[in-house]
C-alpha cells in the first residue's frame, strides 16, 4: 500500500498503540486508554478554540492570577479543568499535577486510581489566545511509585528520563498530536470529519542542525554574557550555513518546537535577571522541558540546560523553573559549549 493510500485508510491513536504494545514495555492496555482520554480533551478544546473568535465568552481573562503568579485566560481555565475531569475519572491515574494549580491534584476518594501519574500544561503560550495564534496543551506521564500511599509528591519529583511517554497538541492551521512512548516521535493530525486523530507524520526525525533560531530577544539586557554569546553566534557567519540563521519566535513553546523539530533548528528560553524569582528563566521543569527534552531526544535531537541533559535534572519542586536550549541536536550541542565558554567544533 502506498504512504498516500495508508493515510487515507487512517491509522487511529488507538491502532498505533496496540500495535506497538509487543515492543513498547509503557504501552500497556490502560496506557492505551489513558491517550484516548487525552485524545478527548485536546478535541474539546479544540473545538472551543476553533469557536473563539464567534463567542466573546471564551477569550479574554477569568481575573485570577495562577501558582505562576500569571493571568488565568479564560481558555486555560476550560483547558485546565477539561483535562482534570477527564483524567479523575479515567480510572488509570493516581494523581495528577497541572501548570495552573499549585499543588498535587489527587483522585477523589470514590473514583477508581492507576497505575501512572500525569503532569501537563493544558494551554501553552496562552498569551496568543485572543490573537488567533497556534497554542498548545503539554503532556508528561510516568509509573506511579511503588509505595503504599498513592500521589505523594515524590511520585512527581523525578527525573525526566523515568517519563513513560510525553506528548503535545499544537491548535494550529490544524490540531496535531505528537508523542513518544520511547519508541521514535509520531504526530497524528486530526481529521474534523472522521472526528479522530490519524498517523500522519510516523517517525518524526529532527534535522541534525538547523537554520532557525527562536528566542525572545527582546529580554538580552538581561541574560548573562554567555547566553548573549551564544545567541550572537547563531546570528553570525559563523554558523554551520557560514551565515546567519532565520529567527522565529511565535512565543508558544509548543508552535515554536514544532516548527523548529519539522524544519531544524533551536528554542532557547535562557535564564535571565528580569525577575529575580524567576533566576532559571520561564519555563517549568516538569510541564514543559522534561516533556519536550524526552519528544526532543527521541527525535534525534538535544535538550539541556545550558550545561547538562534537562532529563538528568531531578525536579525538587513541582513548579521549578529551568533555563531550556532544545532542537536540532548540533545546534543544540554548539550553543552548549558557548555557554560553557567554549567555541563551537
Ligand atoms: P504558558 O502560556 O503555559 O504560561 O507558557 C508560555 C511560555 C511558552 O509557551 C513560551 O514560549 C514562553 O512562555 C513565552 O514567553 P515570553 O513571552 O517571555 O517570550
Ligand atoms: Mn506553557
Ligand atoms: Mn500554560
Amino acid at each position: 500500500m502506498t504512504d498516500a493510500l495508508q493515510y487515507r485508510m487512517g491509522t487511529t491513536i488507538t491502532e498505533h498503540l496496540l500495535q506497538c504494545e509487543g515492543e513498547c514495555p509503557a504501552a500497556t492496555g490502560q496506557f492505551t486508554q489513558l491517550l484516548s482520554e487525552l485524545t478527548t480533551g485536546a478535541k474539546l478544546i479544540s473545538r472551543e478554540i476553533n469557536k473563539a473568535g464567534l463567542l466573546a465568552y471564551i477569550l479574554g481573562l477569568t481575573g485570577d492570577t495562577n501558582v505562576q503568579g500569571e493571568q488565568v485566560k479564560k481558555l486555560d481555565d476550560f483547558a485546565d479543568q477539561v483535562f482534570i475531569w477527564r483524567m479523575q475519572r479515567s480510572g488509570l491515574l493516581c494523581a495528577l499535577s497541572s501548570e495552573e494549580n499549585e499543588g498535587v491534584i489527587q483522585v477523589p476518594d470514590n473514583l477508581p486510581r492507576g497505575n501512572y501519574v500525569i503532569v501537563f500544561d493544558p494551554l501553552d503560550g496562552s498569551s496568543n489566545i485572543d490573537a488567533n495564534v497556534s497554542i498548545g496543551t503539554i503532556f508528561s506521564i510516568y509509573r506511579r511509585l511503588e509505595t503504599e500511599v498513592c500521589g505523594t509528591l515524590d511520585n512527581f519529583l523525578r527525573y525526566g528520563s523515568e517519563q513513560v511517554a510525553a506528548g503535545y497538541f499544537l491548535y494550529g492551521s490544524s490540531t496535531m498530536l505528537v508523542y513518544t512512548v520511547g519508541n521514535g516521535v509520531h504526530g497524528f493530525t486530526l481529521d474534523p470529519s472522521v472526528g479522530e486523530f490519524l498517523l500522519s507524520h510516523p517517525y518524526i526525525k529532527i534535522p541534525e542542525r538547523g537554520g532557525i533560531y527562536s528566542v525572545n530577544e527582546a529580554n538580552s539586557m538581561y541574560w548573562d554574557e554567555p547566553t548573549n554569546a551564544t545567541i550572537e553566534y547563531f546570528k553570525s557567519g559563523r554558523t554551520h550555513l557560514g551565515k546567519p540563521y532565520t529567527s522565529r519566535y511565535i512565543g508558544s513553546m509548543v508552535a515554536d518546537f514544532h516548527r523548529n523539530m519539522m524544519y531544524g533548528g533551536i528554542y532557547m528560553y535562557p535564564a535571565d535577571r528580569k525577575d529575580p524569582a524567576k533566576a532559571n528563566g520561564k519555563l517549568r521543569l516538569l510541564c514543559e522541558a522534561a516533556p519536550m527534552a524526552f519528544i526532543a531526544e527521541q527525535a534525534g535531537g538535544a535538550a539541556t540546560d545550558g550545561k547538562g541533559r534537562i532529563l538528568d535534572i531531578k525536579a525538587k519542586a513541582l513548579h521549578e523553573r529551568t533555563p531550556l536550549f532544545i532542537g536540532s541536536r548540533k545546534d543544540v550541542e554548539d550553543a552548549t559549549s558557548i555557554m560553557q565558554g567554549h567555541e563551537p567544533e
